[in-house]
């Protein structure tokens, strides 16, 4: 029942709902948004310190300015000060003390920006500056973690490392990242009647705003309302960080009864809110002389910044990914969540991801160094099995391996073996270019780690002239969640997708719900509409039965028609008759991932639902003298099962793989020695141009491949997967590295490898070559 021929099937290429509305400036966002009149705008102060005792807050001078209809700190929040999205007291406004430079202490409303941002200059703050802790390593070493240190144990690790036949052990980092999305943070509040409040964020979790509202103003979840028709990209930025802003506007439209927008300049938004996770790894690996992996003690200390926020989550789906695609029979991976007087890191697609997999690639490298063998050769002993060595460190069984295969078919598709030659080749007639070449399997888990979060709901309303409305609770970020969604219910209903309206999330029309996030959105929140939809349909076959006189099995809903036999009525006709005879067109739709289970306190269980597969081979060259590096070609053959919309998956993978290129080469976070965020601009922080996508740059969705569990139509997730693809880059800018140094030496090289990074490894590699 999923073709057939209407527009807008399952499994056909239709355009993103919004595409032309995005590029022509028509898709409304919120700050394009016809505001209330008296909306107000908001300035906010921000903590000048890392770390400061907060003596004094004089907001007087501001409230009397010109313009300006509230002023608020800690003090005035009615509520509780907390927007902690998964542990508690994580505050909204600093209140006593301040945790990082950028932490919001006051915020004013005014009639408009500029009034509010000159009447923000006239809060006085007494401040009694304490020391900071900044850095990975000063929180580890002094034990200063935002939560519970969590590990993975696996085997025995310590004691098969000692009999070991051979040893390597190393430290890597990798950087953090700003989301960079078009549309910075926004939140527009409209107070209603009592203290009833809608505010219209830029969110990827509308429920978790309204949590946040509702214990800020202590108000019940039910006084508030979240809309999102759309952002402007998120990122994973705007799962809890969009709290902040939500919950700032609320406060001050709930204090001074005016529709108030908050909105972040660009440089508020990459100082106030967090980022992907910069990670510092160490690792000790036992393994044969075959490269076989018999045991890997890995260290993982990640940034967390002030707060825990989303740490637990990416923590654990680091460690989680410590494996990426390979057997490790012992294994022990710690995950350190330091503390520090930074902005607190959050979810960035990948969620930790593609941070874990950096360490354990590292490590894959590490041993091929060390035996004189190629990479590959050292990845291809090690893969999961399918009946055998095919249990993860967590203990979930992996039941639906696909990657030596897969590895195998884009090897000889490119010509793999040929393309090394070639370069050696070049390399060997070539002083000042080098290049290099890397392949990068990539297994994904599907699921959030908690179990609770894997449920979603849908809203489905059939009217009487055909037409349907569609609301669920998954949010629309520009991933095409929303066509996807409306692309199911199209199939079920075998109607043209031009009559299923797409709309905005709204927590009045599915609550509870999860983030749209871990690459779930269309898993879940499709099933629910389908289910809501299924529900409908049978209601409607009923009716159409009694209508032709057949049992309902025999109705069939085919070409925007419904059929029996020869017979059959419009489906807008069915939906009037069935209104007629006073059954409802209107239902709700649940789903919740089944088989899955974890146990957050022993790290174990089964947490994902399925695994996606994916692999690149990159293509680099450098500029040994000035360090500068260009991607030549890239090659992608990605597992998304049966797509719902091959086109869409093609730009989500696109579209990942340069983002994951800019986290690794490109785009590099710096703070002073006092914390002050250096990079907060486009000017300093330098995510990809369209001229860095690589010349050469094919993507191929692996064909044949249903998912093997019943998702929605056997499709697979797509959305974060492919940007752990892109450590194929990094990977190749190593090798290219390597070769200066006869491929012996591990080169000293993290990531971001900026042309300053390559530069000094190279140096690095000359020294320790010539010594
Ligand atoms: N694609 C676009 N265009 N914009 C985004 O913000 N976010 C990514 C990914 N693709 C994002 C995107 C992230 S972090 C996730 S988790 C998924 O989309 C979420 O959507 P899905 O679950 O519907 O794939
Ligand atoms: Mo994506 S980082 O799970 O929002």
């Amino acid at each position: 029942m999923d073709g057939g021929d209407i527009r807008g099937a399952v499994h056909t290429n239709i355009r993103h709902d919004s595409a032309v509305k995005h590029v022509t400036g028509k898709a409304v966002y919120i700050d394009d948004m016809p505001v209330p009149p008296d909306s107000q705008e908001v300035a906010l102060v921000l903590s000048p310190h890392a770390h400061a005792r907060i003596v004094s807050i004089d907001t007087s001078a501001a409230a009397a300015a010109p313009g300006v209809s509230a002023v608020v700190s800690a003090a005035d929040i009615p509520g509780k000060n907390d927007i902690a999205p998964v542990f508690s007291d994580e505050p909204l406004l600093a209140d006593g003390v301040a945790e990082y430079a950028g932490m919001p202490v006051v915020a004013v409303a005014a009639d408009t920006y500029d009034l509010a941002f000159s009447a923000a200059k006239l809060v006085r703050i007494e401040y009694e500056e304490l020391a900071p802790v900044l850095s990975i390593e000063e929180a580890w070493e002094k034990e200063q973690y935002t939560y519970k240190p969590p590990r993975i144990v696996f085997g025995d690790a310590e004691a098969a490392i000692g009999n070991s036949a051979n040893v390597v052990s190393g430290e890597v980092r990798c950087g953090g990242q700003d989301h960079f999305y078009l549309e910075s943070h926004i939140a527009l509040a409209i107070p209603g009647e009592d203290r009833d409040i809608t505010v219209h964020s830029s969110t990827q979790h509308p429920t978790e705003v309204q949590h946040g509202v509702s214990h800020v103003l202590g108000v019940a979840l039910n006084d508030v309302t979240i809309e999102v028709r759309r952002m402007g990209g998120a990122f994973g930025g705007k799962e809890s960080q969009a709290t902040i802003i939500a919950a700032i506007a609320a406060l001050l439209a709930d204090k001074c009864r005016k529709p108030v927008k908050l909105r972040l300049r660009r440089d508020d938004d990459m100082i106030v809110t967090g980022k992907r996770h910069d990670f510092l790894f160490r690792y000790r690996i036992g393994f044969d002389d075959d490269g076989c992996i018999d045991s890997a003690v890995i260290d993982m200390a990640a940034r967390s910044g002030n707060v825990a926020d989303l740490s637990g989550g990416v923590v654990a789906r680091a460690l989680c990914h410590g494996d990426n695609a390979y057997f490790i029979p012992n294994a022990l991976f710690r995950g350190w969540p330091c503390k520090t007087n930074t902005v607190s890191n959050t979810a960035f697609r990948g969620f930790g991801g593609p941070q874990g997999m950096i360490a354990i690639e590292t490590a894959i490298e590490h041993i091929a160094r060390d035996l004189g063998k190629s990479v590959d050769e050292v990845r291809a002993v090690n893969w999961y099995g399918t009946e055998d060595r095919n249990v993860t460190p967590y203990g979930q069984p992996v039941t639906d391996n696909i990657m030596p295969e897969l590895v195998d078919r884009l090897t000889r598709e490119v010509d793999y073996d040929g393309r090394k030659k070639a370069i050696d080749a070049f390399n060997a007639s070539h002083t000042t270019l080098k290049k290099g070449i890397a392949l990068m399997p990539v297994k994904f888990g599907i699921s959030f780690n908690a179990p609770m979060l894997n449920q979603a709901g849908a809203l489905i309303h059939v009217y009487t002239d055909g037409s349907v409305h569609l609301n669920h609770g998954g949010t629309e970020m520009g991933q095409g969640l929303f066509v996807k969604v409306a692309q199911v219910v199209s199939s079920v209903f075998q109607i043209d997708i031009d009559n299923v309206k797409i709309s905005a999330t709204r927590t009045d029309k599915v609550p509870n719900t999860a983030p749209t996030a871990a690459s779930a959105g269309s898993d879940l929140n499709g099933m629910a509409a389908f289910n809501a939809a299924e529900e409908i349909k049978t209601r409607m076959a009923g009716i159409a039965g009694d209508h032709f006189g057949v049992p309902p099995e025999d109705i069939e809903f085919r070409q925007n028609r419904v059929y029996a036999g020869n017979e059959s009525l419009s489906f807008a006709e069915t939906a009037q008759l069935t209104w007629n005879q006073r059954v409802s067109l209107s239902a709700t739709g649940y789903y919740r991932t089944p088989d899955i289970h974890w146990d957050g306190d022993s790290m174990t269980g089964s947490p994902f639902y399925y695994f996606t597969y994916g692999a690149c081979i990159a293509e680099v060259a450098i500029d040994t003298l000035t360090g500068e590096s260009r991607v030549l070609a890239a090659d992608i053959l990605q597992d998304v099962g049966a797509s719902l919309n091959p086109s869409i998956d093609l730009g989500q993978i696109e579209g990942a793989f340069v983002q994951g290129m800019g986290w690794l080469t490109s785009e590099e976070l710096v703070w002073d020695d006092k914390g002050h965020l250096m990079t907060h601009g486009p000017s300093t922080y330098k995510i990809p141009g369209s001229r860095d996508v690589p010349p050469h740059f094919k993507v191929h969705l692996l064909d044949d491949a249903p998912n093997r569990v019943p998702t929605i139509f056997r499709s697979k997730a797509v959305g974060e997967p492919p940007l752990m693809l892109a450590i194929s880059v990094w990977l190749a800018i190593r090798d290219a590295v390597s070769r200066t140094g006869d491929y012996k030496l591990m080169p000293k090289l993290d990531a971001p490898a900026t042309p300053e990074a390559i530069l000094m490894s190279l140096e690095d590699i000359k020294q320790r070559a010539g010594a």
